[in-house]
């Protein structure tokens, strides 16, 4: 793999500055964001007087914690406009989230935002190895996620040639890839494995491809799966996090050079880690909830929005600011099996452990009396024998209860049998009727 790490001087002063200058920068913005969402947002008025504070009685950054949270539910009750800041006429654009029950989130930007969030997501392309004149295939979907046009802006913004293609059309992707020659490609991970599998369908070694810098985020991906995919790719596999509400991709980033979890953009976004039952701050290195508040954004200001994502925050290696380990589900994708918690992440980890076993799986929950049952639904590699993927899944089983502690069914199933995603994928199937 090609070195990719950006040069000392290719970076934002404020990518390089001491702790106590970010701080003092964190403190300055986060009194103007409470100040503009009070003074802008009706919603942040009621909900600020209802836990009798102001925005004045934040004087340093640990006094953001007397401040509410904010919800989903939150942002839906105040559908479609009534969370911004600033009159309707000064929205330059418009995303939403899927929202898969009820009504999307709605999310506004300025055109100052717009810009920041270029600037930041041309941040973290830098970090994760682009440089200016690199082609980008952006296979992200676009439209109204933020995926696809968060990373096309950016990548202009970097100074690459961006590649528009969107999800879907695997072949054409793969051609795409092979006639463009795009070094950096910025999908889902799970996107990215139907489109190597294209490229054996048509006889491409992966390998042998111009790609250098895989940027994947979107949906929680293992240490084990970066693994698979550096070595069947033979390209630096990077992971970047965001949220619609909170902006959309470029929030945080890994950097290329040290892959060890990712750079939270701490001069746009202030974090907490909250314990997700008591609503407590818990100290850097505790695993929690992610809490985010917009230190600048205009159009949505957001306070203390509560991700429901679980990681735990680190401090700095190759910049100094602080990092957010890997994120290893949401809480609302936690799966209780006879009462152990289990996230499809840990499931993809022993997959990955099995050779016989290929990275397309599910996790199905069903109902077996009173008792939660999960069966994993994993596709064998292909060129696999039928005995050996047998054996290979009763070695999963044993896998699961040795390291997980709960007693799960596998189904061996043939490739191409679990469904393919083309942006983030469905890895739980509930199956569960409501009793
Ligand atoms: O998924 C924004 C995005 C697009 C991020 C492209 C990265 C790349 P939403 O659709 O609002 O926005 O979904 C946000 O996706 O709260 C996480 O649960 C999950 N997620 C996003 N990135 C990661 C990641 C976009 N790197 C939700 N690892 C978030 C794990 C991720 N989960």
């Amino acid at each position: 793999m090609q070195d990719r790490t950006p040069r000392p001087e290719d970076l934002e002063p404020i990518e390089r500055a001491g702790v106590d200058e970010l701080r003092a920068v964190q403190l300055e913005r986060l009194r103007w964001s409470l100040r503009h969402a009070y003074d802008n947002v009706p919603h942040y008025r009621r909900a600020f007087e209802a836990a009798e504070v102001h925005p004045d009685d934040c004087r340093e950054l640990a006094d953001l914690a007397r401040f509410p949270f904010t919800g989903k539910a939150e942002l839906r009750e105040n559908y479609p406009f009534g969370m911004f800041a600033v009159p309707r006429e000064r929205i330059a654009r418009l995303h939403a989230s899927s929202g898969t029950t009820g009504r999307p989130t709605v999310v506004g930007y300025t055109r100052d935002d717009l810009s920041t969030w270029a600037r930041l997501m041309a941040r973290s392309i830098r970090a994760s190895g682009g440089r200016p004149g690199d082609r980008v295939h952006v296979a992200y979907g676009y439209g109204l996620f933020t995926g696809g046009l968060g990373a096309h802006y950016g990548a202009e913004e970097l100074g690459c040639t961006v590649i528009p293609v969107s999800g879907g059309m695997t072949e054409r992707q793969v051609m795409l890839i092979r006639d463009f020659e795009p070094e950096i490609i910025m999908v889902t991970p799970s996107y990215l494995l139907a489109i190597v599998d294209e490229m054996r369908r048509q006889g491409i070694d992966p390998r042998t491809t111009s790609l250098q810098v895989g940027i994947f985020g979107a949906e929680p991906w293992t240490e084990q799966m970066r693994q698979e995919m550096e070595q069947r790719l033979d390209l630096h596999a990077v992971d970047i996090y965001g949220l619609s509400e909170v902006m959309g991709p470029g929030v945080a980033n890994e950097c290329v050079e040290t892959k060890d979890g990712l750079h939270l953009w701490e001069d746009h976004f202030y974090p907490e880690i909250i314990d997700p039952v008591t609503g407590a701050v818990l100290p850097d290195g505790e695993r929690g909830e992610l809490v985010l508040t917009s230190l600048t954004k205009e159009a949505m200001p957001v306070v203390r929005y509560r991700t429901r994502d679980l990681t735990r925050l680190l401090p700095g290696t190759a910049r100094p600011m602080r990092r957010i380990e890997k994120i290893t589900g949401r809480t609302d994708d936690m799966m209780i099996v006879r009462g152990v918690n289990i996230f499809p992440t840990q499931i993809e980890e022993l997959i990955l452990r099995t050779p016989e076993l290929s990275p397309h799986f599910q996790c199905v929950l069903g109902r077996q009396g009173r008792m939660d049952t999960l069966t994993v639904r994993v596709e064998r590699r292909p060129g696999v024998a039928l005995d050996a993927a047998e054996r290979a899944g009763d070695a999963l089983v044993r896998l699961v209860k040795n390291t997980i502690g709960v007693s799960v069914s596998v189904e061996v199933i043939a490739p191409d049998g679990v469904e393919r995603s083309m942006g983030k994928m469905r890895r739980i199937v509930d199956q569960r009727r409501a009793v």
